[in-house]
């Protein structure tokens, strides 16, 4: 590839550098058109880069994804979902004593204040728990008001383990909310995972212990989960984190954005579409309504991943652990019978449409006896992880400058305000 791009108009020309595989956009402006100096129009950013970042690398054609440089694989076979944390944090695996130091900190974090309590409560028992989670999440600057001092190092790394170490806690109370049940205080005999479980499902015995095989599947879960370099949710954190706001004003943003069906949501969208179907007979219609566009595969498609999901691959194989101790959740011979016949069909081939990580986790969580809703919390809790060190990196770069894109005006200009008789 050659390191210059030429231009020419008929009115102009220019050499543009071409480094790391981009030109510098505002370099375009030296051009005049009509409508003003040049700019490139690109909705949904398919093709702009808006930041440098050192922390997760993905090809999508290769089915790559690695955080701080280690694949997806290895990590999930072999890191906790805190080792995972401090890794996107940090940029380095901690050693035995900083991991040791790093779990404390977060253990001590996990308790929230009260008021967080009664505002979960404020909800009516059927709001959607993203809601209750968002809200949580967004009013913590409001408890812990040194957040707000992105400039101050020490308050940036406290606010940080303050909520990845909370997260589950408002998470596990979401979910206790809406079942109507009390809810568990974190417990300090279990781990990051184990403690999860334990707030989600704890009833009458003194401690609850999940069993190991689906706490780790879960881990997995939360490793695969942890950061997806600029995807929608990310990318609506660094673009609130731009404006100069702390790590809670920004994740909760990024719930926000990671509850959409297209992103977060998809998996709970899986589960509908599976029941939908009903059963393996209707599968070939259900394609077709989809290749006429009355519907869309959902938990198919990747911005990014054009060839596999490296995630989708794991996930898969993590049903099957959870499975052992659940039983096999029916609709997976649905969801495998159509996967095969959509990866046969050359509609989703000629698209490179694969499954994606949300295809095959809503089966597990549903084993799990989670009910929908719960399933975007599950990706909200793991992802926390990558937002804060997204925030982290966005609010330490220099080059970073609040989001502010441009757009392509299509409306009225200037005309005279009309009294409201003469309307
Ligand atoms: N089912 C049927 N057709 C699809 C699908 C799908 N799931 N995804 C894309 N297409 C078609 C789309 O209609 C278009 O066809 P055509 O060229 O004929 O107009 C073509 O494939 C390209 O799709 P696109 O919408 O331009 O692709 P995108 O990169 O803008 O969208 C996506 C990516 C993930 C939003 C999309 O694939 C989708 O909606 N998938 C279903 C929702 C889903 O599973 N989301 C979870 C994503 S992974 C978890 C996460 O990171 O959040």
């Amino acid at each position: 590839m050659s390191d210059t791009l030429k231009i020419v108009t008929d009115s102009a020309e220019a050499e543009f550098a071409v480094t790391e595989g981009t030109i510098r956009a505002t370099e375009l402006r030296q051009f005049a058109t009509p409508d003003g100096p040049l700019a490139s129009f690109d909705p949904g950013f398919m093709n702009t880069a808006a930041c440098h970042s050192s922390i997760t690398y993905i090809d999508g054609d290769a089915g790559i994804l690695e955080y701080r440089g280690y694949p997806i694989d290895q990590l999930a076979a072999s890191a906790t979902h805190l080792e995972v944390a401090y890794l996107l944090l940090k940029g380095e695996l901690p050693n035995p004593t900083q991991l040791a130091e790093w779990e404390r900190q977060i253990m001590t974090h996990r308790f929230v204040h009260e008021n967080v309590r009664d505002l979960i409560h404020a909800f009516r028992y059927d709001a959607h728990p993203m809601a209750k989670l968002m809200s949580g999440v967004a009013s913590m600057h409001t408890f812990y008001p040194s957040a707000r001092r992105i400039e101050d190092p020490e308050a940036r790394d406290l606010n940080i383990v303050r909520l990845l170490a909370k997260i589950p806690t408002m998470a596990a109370w979401s979910y206790r909310h809406s079942i109507g049940r009390h809810f568990v205080y974190p417990n300090d005999e279990l781990g990051y995972v184990d403690n999860f479980l334990a707030m989600l499902f704890q009833s009458q015995q003194r401690v609850y212990r999940a069993d190991p095989r689906v706490s780790r599947a879960l881990e997995i879960l939360f490793v695969l989960h942890a950061d997806h370099e600029q995807n929608c949710s990310t990318n609506a954190v660094r673009a609130v984190a731009s404006a100069g706001n702390d790590v809670y004003t920004s994740a909760g943003a990024g719930i926000g954005a990671l509850f959409g069906p297209l992103h977060g949501g998809a998996n709970e969208a899986v589960l509908k579409m599976l029941r939908e179907i009903g059963t393996k007979d209707r599968i070939g219609e259900f394609i077709e309504g989809v290749k006429n566009g009355r519907a869309k595969l959902m938990g198919f498609g990747h911005r990014v991943y054009k060839n596999y999901d490296p995630r989708a691959k794991i996930i898969k194989g993590a049903c099957e652990d959870v499975f052992e101790v659940t039983g096999v959740n029916p609709l997976l011979e649905i969801a495998v019978e159509l996967e095969r016949i959509a990866l046969s069909d050359e509609y989703f081939a000629k698209r490179r449409l694969y499954p994606n990580v949300d295809f095959y986790s809503g089966l597990i969580y549903e084993a799990l006896k989670f009910p929908p809703e719960m399933f975007t919390v599950l990706f909200a809790v793991p992802r926390t992880a990558g937002w804060c060190a997204q925030w982290l990196e966005g609010t330490l770069d220099p080059e970073q400058k609040i989001m502010r894109p441009k757009q392509i005006y299509t409306g009225y200009r200037t005309r005279d305000f009309v009294p409201m008789d003469e309307r």
